[in-house]
């Protein structure tokens, strides 16, 4: 799997730029935090930068803060089988007793490296009772131990457990960050392919580094090479082409369109999503600002601003629905009633 082959093993592959630099600020200090939480979604670099961290401050011989990926700390810590640098899945460990388990194992001095690191993945599964008992030894760990705690789900989490964290956020993985990544993996592959292709990758790789990963492996796995084919298979075929006819005021064709796009297995969260990317695009540049890529559009400011509320009741409204199509269509039949009365 691409995803795994090309999981970044240094900071400097850590293609999230923020995150980077905020890790390598931390290092460089002298004295190291105990506790620091990981806050992000699916597939944003979370884990692999506990790992990352965790070799940076233990690897035997690191190159001007780089772990060597050579050692005996390092390669452990590659393959999850160091002694001192502990995973748990707080999914499926997550009582009161795991976390005691996990705070005698505190008391321990490493066996070769310089620090026991415990990284406490899905994090906000801990029970109640679980994060009581923690939260003493998260205050006031032994000197040679150190926590990253991992999450998707920060609001999830006591207050007083964030508290004792130096936190970090993740947020969605960044176009220009994703691209980087593919780019590698690319160079890694010898894959080449044309420039749009990374860039449809990046827009429909839901923020997380993980899913772009895996479109690329499933497109080369295809053997696809134009962008009709990937649109085809991504299922967003002629995505662009709805506004413009929502905009020339057919209500037939928009829904004989979005028809079609739901039985290509098109997706509507994607295509929504787009849409009001667009449509921000389209009000910003009528205010005046320089904003580029606007699309061309017969719309009017207040019709633009109608059609962006309708259409963030759609995406909210795809949680409930029993058919997927079916808040678009209302969507737009709602706009054309109201353009016209
Ligand atoms: N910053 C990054 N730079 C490059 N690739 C990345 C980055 N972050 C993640 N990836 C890719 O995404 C994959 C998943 O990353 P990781 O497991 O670290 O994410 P995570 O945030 O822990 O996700 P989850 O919440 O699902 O556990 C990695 O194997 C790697 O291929
Ligand atoms: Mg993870
Ligand atoms: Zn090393």
């Amino acid at each position: 799997m691409f995803y795994l082959k090309y999981r970044p093993r240094n900071i400097e592959e850590i293609d999230n730029v923020r995150v980077k630099n905020i890790i390598k600020k931390i290092l460089a200090v002298s004295e190291l935090p105990h506790a620091i939480l990981l806050v992000g979604p699916k597939g944003t670099g979370k884990t692999s930068t506990a790992r990352i961290f965790a070799k940076a401050i233990n690897c035997q011989h690191p190159v001007g803060g780089e772990p060597c990926n050579q050692c005996i700390n390092c390669l452990s810590i590659n393959t999850s089988s160091s002694t001192d640098v502990l995973e748990m899945d707080a999914a499926s460990n997550r009582g009161i007793e795991e976390v005691k388990n996990l705070i005698k194992e505190t008391a321990f001095l490493p066996m070769t490296a310089k620090y026991r690191v415990f990284i406490i993945d899905e994090a906000h599964m801990i029970t109640t009772d679980g994060f009581n008992a923690l939260l003493k030894t998260l205050e006031e760990p032994p000197g040679s131990a150190i926590f990253i705690l991992a999450t998707t789900n920060p609001e999830k989490l006591p207050k007083t457990i964030i508290s004792r964290c130096v936190k970090i956020n993740f947020g969605l993985a960044q176009k220009a960050d994703i691209l980087r990544m593919l780019k590698r993996i690319a160079a890694g592959e010898k894959i080449s392919l044309p420039d749009e292709m990374y860039t449809l990758i990046s827009t429909n790789a839901e923020g997380s580094f993980r899913d772009a990963a895996k479109i690329l492996e499933e497109l080369m796995m295809q053997k696809i090479k134009t962008i009709a084919e990937a649109e085809a298979f991504l299922g967003i075929s002629g995505k662009n082409g709805l506004l413009e006819i929502v905009a020339q005021g057919d209500i037939k064709k928009s829904l004989e369109w979005i028809n079609e796009f739901s039985q290509n297995g098109g997706n509507f969260k994607n295509l929504i999503g787009d849409l009001l990317d667009e449509l921000r695009l389209v009000l910003l540049a009528k205010k005046g600002l320089a904003v580029e890529d606007v699309p061309q559009t017969v719309l009017t400011t207040n019709q633009t601003v109608m059609l962006i509320k309708l259409l963030m009741e759609a995406y909210q409204n795809l949680r409930s629905t029993p058919i997927e199509s079916l808040p678009l269509e209302i969507a737009i039949a709602e706009f054309y009633n109201k353009k016209s009365s």
